[in-house]
């Protein structure tokens, strides 16, 4: 009834706005990311075919960007109404700050320099109707008075995109950009150079081109489907030096910063290939055809810095920006270890060991690019043997790096796995497209805070931002990158550009799906979760329940429990359900008769745990704290191929120990967990589980596997009120292992106990 009158009213509304001549924007803006301030005034400025636009000369990128987006005419002087006027005004001391007035005369952007400017028109871009994205002004505009005032919490406001695993059309790198301004992000973070293709001509040395920017077959499925499977087909392809000047000019246009990445040490197999004599052994490997970490990195040779140092002198002439990244993450130094030439090293140089064989690479090489005029960039490994002297850290391994880091002086740059690998899957549906693994949903990475808590107030000045980052291996296609950009890139730059006092999630959706209309008109295929069901099972008084909502909370949730789909007529969801037993739910949020979300399943498997208290004694890695210790005996698995999810729990290197009481001496007669086993992301089934029963003591051995999933049966039969299982950690990965060097991560899902 209520959801038939709205519907009506909608209907009506729109034939009213459908009838006057001139479009009418909401009074409500919803821009993302959010502005610091607004005040939405009385009155209205008319847009339209005679509206004026004046700038000084210091703006003459928004200038020249507004006259051709609006297809209004620039003007010299001043005039009593209907302009655009944008002042140069010094007292606004960010330079990416901005004030916004809109009044019936004018439209007056105020800002010290070009880049407030920009800022300023890409909210007045989103003040306008979605369709001003592909058509010229037409019709009249009429646009509500207001005063913004506005600029970023961080000055470095970044995305990431992996062209070396896929490749995709400047067309496309274009489109990234600029979606990337429309939300006032301002450094595109271009990885250019990858084991799996080389993507940058280097004039200097064709054989990079040749041979390292094409493989001859790619991976099908995933990683950890065994055996391997290939597609026999050759892909590849680079950005020429034409192309990628011109896409440098249009970020500049957009007052965006490319910041190109030349991996090295490691992630070079594919110019290893090219030039064998770059790598230890000289052995003539192919460009990588799967995904992963290889173990052919550069040889710390006069032969491999004359290299690097003329790559990076064509690349230095292609970009202007300050800073370079090298990479530096994952470089196993087993290759090290065994070449002569490195060891030589090491002792001439009186290093001691290959992690500062490494720092010596780096350094060596920031001391080259610092003498050009330019700062590097490293991935967190980087500080292992020392951190270069002037080396900005983007800390991707959780957020410790960027807390040493800062702590040495440094500056840091955020995106950890955790809150920032948009290539993790954003959904716990079974249906999403075939991802990495992990688990990203768009309210965590809205969570995101860049600041560590573990940073004092002087150490906090050294965090430039944070970056949401796009590893390709899973996404063949621009469209497939779209929808693992979007929109957790609009959430991403209200994390580095709002105040963290003005996040609100439920503000955040609400807008977003008014974005929804932009982006559809941007065609840009992005990811809407919005209308998925979530599930929540508790337990309260000794009874166990299940709970289902929906985000966005107008809607309806239709319900069976008897494993079919729910359908228009099926009953509506009104109170959590009582669970007493194993049951399927099945949930489908409706208007009216029309579906409009994905079916929602959840098993839940009734046993001796749920419910029960738990104890675990360590606390959760805080990335993967899942629903903390009782979600293993909730009844719930977690997913099969997403371990970040709510059901399972991460542990970074630590042993645990885990009590259950069943609150009085019962029948057991099996004990039952998993395991997840994703070696590409340095998790690790543990070697060996113990259980403790009230009198005895069984161990577990793990076959050694390749499976993602390793379960775990303890066959018991005897009474027992409590149950302790001891689970050690795998340890530190070993050389030749994905990951090594590292600490081994445990994860763990439902412990079932019938
Ligand atoms: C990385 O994800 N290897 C930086
Ligand atoms: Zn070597």
């Amino acid at each position: 009834m209520y959801l038939k009158k709205f519907l009506v009213l909608c209907v009506f509304i729109s034939f009213l706005s459908s009838c006057t001549s001139e479009k009418q924007i909401t009074d409500n803006p919803s821009i993302i990311p959010i502005p610091n301030h607004l005040n939405i005034n009385e009155g209205k400025f008319e847009l339209n075919a005679e509206t004026t636009v004046m700038y000084p000369k210091e703006f003459e990128i928004t200038g020249a960007y507004v006259t051709d987006w609006l297809g209004i005419k620039p003007f010299l002087k001043s005039v009593d109404n209907n302009q655009i006027v944008f002042v140069k005004e010094d007292s606004i001391s960010n330079p990416e700050g901005y004030a916004l007035e809109i009044t019936e005369d004018h439209i007056t952007i105020k800002s010290s320099t070009d880049r407030g400017a920009f800022y300023a028109v890409q909210s007045l871009r989103q003040l306008m109707p979605p369709t001003l994205e592909v058509e010229k002004l037409q019709d009249p505009i009429k646009m509500p008075c207001l005063i913004i005032t506005d600029e970023p919490r961080f000055q470095y406001r970044g995305m990431h995109l992996d062209v070396g695993r896929h490749m995709f059309s400047t067309k496309f790198i274009k489109k990234y950009i600029d979606a990337m301004a429309m939300l006032k992000m301002n450094t595109f973070h271009w990885h250019l150079t990858e084991d799996q293709g080389w993507r940058i001509e280097i004039k200097a040395y064709p054989k990079l081109q040749e041979i390292a920017a094409y493989r001859n077959e790619t991976l099908i499925g995933h990683y950890s489907d065994q055996p391997h499977q290939f597609d026999g087909e050759r892909y590849g392809g680079y950005y020429t030096q034409e192309e990628i000047k011109d896409i440098v000019a249009y970020a500049q246009s957009r007052h965006i910063t490319i910041i190109p990445e030349i991996e090295l040490p490691g992630h070079a197999q594919a110019a290893i290939s090219a030039y064998p004599e770059l790598g230890c052994t000289g052995e003539q490997v192919p460009v990588a055809t799967k995904w992963g970490v290889f173990e052919h990195i550069y040889c710390p040779t006069d032969e491999t810095f004359n290299f690097l140092e003329n790559v990076f002198d064509e690349v230095i002439d292609l970009f202007p920006g300050e800073y370079i990244h090298i990479g530096g993450d994952e470089a196993p130094k087993i290759n090290w270890k065994s070449c002569q030439k490195c060891q030589e090293l090491i002792q001439t140089e009186n290093l001691k060991d290959e992690h500062e064989l490494q720092n010596y690479f780096i350094t060596r090489i920031e001391k080259y690019l610092n003498s050009k005029g330019k700062q590097i960039i490293g991935w967190d490994e980087i500080l292992e043997g020392g951190l270069a002297p002037n080396a900005t850290v983007m800390s991707w391994r959780g957020i410790n790096g960027a807390i040493e880091a800062a702590k040495q002086n440094h500056n840091v740059i955020l995106t950890p796995t955790s809150h920032c690998y948009f290539d993790y899957y954003q959904s716990t549906n079974e249906n999403e497209p075939l991802a990495i693994g992990g688990y990203l949903p768009l309210e965590k990475v809205y969570s995101f805070n860049p600041i560590p808590e573990e940073l004092n107030e002087s150490e906090r000045q050294y965090v430039l931002g944070a970056q949401g980052n796009i590893w390709t291996e899973y996404m063949p296609t621009s469209s497939q990158v779209e929808y693992m950009a979007f929109p957790r890139m609009l959430a991403m730059s209200e994390v580095v550009w709002s105040r963290s006092n003005q996040k609100d999630y439920l503000n955040f959706v609400k807008r977003l799906e008014d974005f929804h209309e932009r982006l559809d008109i941007l065609d840009i295929n992005y990811a809407n979760h919005l209308y998925e069901i979530e599930g929540n099972i508790y337990t309260e008084n000794g009874q166990t329940y299940y709970a289902l909502q929906t985000l966005i909370d107008d809607k309806t949730i239709r319900l069976a429990l008897n494993g079919s789909d729910p359908k228009p007529d099926s009953r509506i969801y009104t109170n959590p359900i009582v669970i007493d037993t194993s049951v399927t739910i099945k949930a489908a949020v409706y208007i009216d008769r029309d579906i409009l979300s994905s079916v929602f399943t959840e098993s839940i498997n009734y046993h001796n745990a749920v419910g029960k208290p738990i104890h675990i004694d360590k606390e959760p890695h805080a990335s993967y704290s899942g629903s903390g210790a009782q979600g293993l005996i909730n009844g719930i698995l977690g997913s099969s191929k997403r371990y970040g999810d709510k059901e399972w729990l991460g542990f970074w290197g630590e042993d645990i120990e885990i009590t259950i009481d069943l609150g009085e001496e019962v029948d057991i007669k099996t004990v039952k967990t998993r395991f997840h086993n994703g070696k590409g992301q340095w998790i690790y089934a543990p070697e060996k589980v113990k259980l403790e029963l009230d009198n005895d003591l069984l161990v577990y051995d793990v076959a050694p596997s390749d499976d993602v999933l390793i379960p775990i049966i303890f066959k018991t039969n005897q009474r027992s009120r409590y149950i302790r299982l001891r689970v050690p950690n795998y340890g530190v990965i070993p050389d030749g292992k994905q990951g090594a060097g590292n600490k081994a991560w445990t994860f763990i899902d439902e412990i079932i106990i019938n």
